[in-house]
């Protein structure tokens, strides 16, 4: 299948005992708990569905009126009907099923690097060939630099699909609209599926605005946009994500997440059913630590190499060459801090690495940031 092993594999070997004060920014998680009415010890469970049974495959009904409510009115998907959502096992499994139902074994994907590190495995484990694209960076370096030139290049006669993440894990890149209209642009010329991967739309900072391309015209039939309440509202154990397709898709897409997982948790959807009727104070309250531990890192890592990350959860530092980044991953280990290698996230990342600013406090972030400064040599 082409499945390796992950770095984070490696880290964990070195972490096995974690210092006290550890500070664990290797991972994409949040310090905060989730919306108190979402909490297992606060839930009425005399109003929630019978958790013991099998529970209908699609989701929770009322949790799918909802969503499509929300993705109506918040995002601008037209015509969104609850038959248009699937619920599943996190955003991950939303893209195993999304991939699985359009595409066929040998098929290439486009995926915009750098990129969250399970998708090459998602892919190739359906049996499709993730084909590496070097581009927010290249967006970060040159705002003006032509989406079409950086795809094209890639692009053969098995090219069936593109994925990407707006805001991106890892550096934080949130697409402009012009940018989005020239990817919908490049998917409806070669006629590419688009997997939009949109985790992180809540989380858009500095007067910025969250674009999905399936509210985009035309985009709607060729788009499989995936969500979860991990990041939304701190609920990565919960295992609860959901994806949106064309109608004409979604019933086959039905039939593999089915198939794979026949249906998610019933007690964890009404937990995400809670944390979206309730969710509002929680995803200000959040917006506004993230941004704090945001500011506090950078400028506390002022004069390193980054992009401002312009959504998200992650800080995306450069170094100047791999061994440079491994070194700096050891030596701010063994002062109880775990950043994340780059290779993870593509070919061409080797020299980076990722902090996620919302894995802990802001003070503890800004305390991250103080180890950091003489690593990097910035005294
Ligand atoms: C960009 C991106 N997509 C998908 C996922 C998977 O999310 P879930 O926990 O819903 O499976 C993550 C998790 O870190 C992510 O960063």
């Amino acid at each position: 299948l082409g499945l390796r092993a992950s770095v984070f594999a490696t880290l964990a070997d070195k972490i096995r005992h974690p210092p006290a004060g550890f500070l664990p920014l290797h991972i994409g998680d949040t310090c905060l708990p989730p919306p108190e009415a979402a909490r297992l010890d606060r839930l009425d469970w005399s109003r929630a569905p019978n958790p013991y049974p099998y529970s209908h495959p699609a989701g929770l009904p009322e949790l799918l009126e909802h969503l499509a409510g929300r993705l109506a009115e918040v995002w601008g998907f037209q015509g969104m009907v609850p038959e248009r959502l699937q619920i599943t096992c996190g955003a991950t499994h939303a893209l195993s099923c999304a991939a699985r139902t359009v595409l066929n074994p040998g098929d290439e994907v486009l995926i915009l690097a750098p990129f969250w590190p399970l998708i090459p495995g998602v892919l190739s484990s359906a049996g499709l060939v993730a084909v590496q694209v070097p581009f927010s960076d290249r967006l970060y370096a040159d705002p003006g630099c032509s989406v079409v030139d950086l795809l094209a290049p890639y692009l053969s006669a098995r090219t069936a699909a593109l994925y990407f993440a707006s805001p991106n894990n890892p550096d934080g890149k949130v697409l402009s609209r012009g940018q989005v209209e020239a990817l919908a642009e490049f998917a409806l010329r070669h006629d590419l599926w688009v997997f939009s991967d949109e985790v992180y739309q809540d989380y858009v900072y500095d007067g910025r605005s969250h674009l999905s391309i399936a509210s985009l015209p035309d985009m709607a039939e060729r788009t499989l946009a995936v969500f979860s309440f991990s990041k939304s509202y701190g609920l990565a154990g919960a295992r609860v994500g959901y994806v949106a397709g064309p109608a004409d898709v979604m019933g086959h897409l039905r039939r593999v997440a089915n198939h794979s997982v026949y249906n998610v948790s019933a007690a964890m959807q009404y937990v995400a059913l809670q944390a979206l009727r309730h969710g509002q104070a929680f995803l200000e309250e959040a917006r506004r630590t993230y941004l704090e531990a945001r500011r506090l890192l950078v400028e506390g890592l002022a004069g390193a190499r980054f992009p401002l990350p312009e959504g998200g959860a992650y800080l995306w530092l450069e170094l100047d060459s791999e061994e440079a980044a491994w070194e700096l991953v050891d030596r701010a280990l063994q002062q109880g801090l775990a950043l994340a290698p780059g290779e993870a996230f593509g070919r061409d990342y080797k020299h980076c690495l990722r902090l996620c600013f919302t894995a802990a406090p802001p003070a503890e972030v800004a305390r991250a940031a103080a180890i950091l400064r003489p690593l990097l040599g910035l005294g």
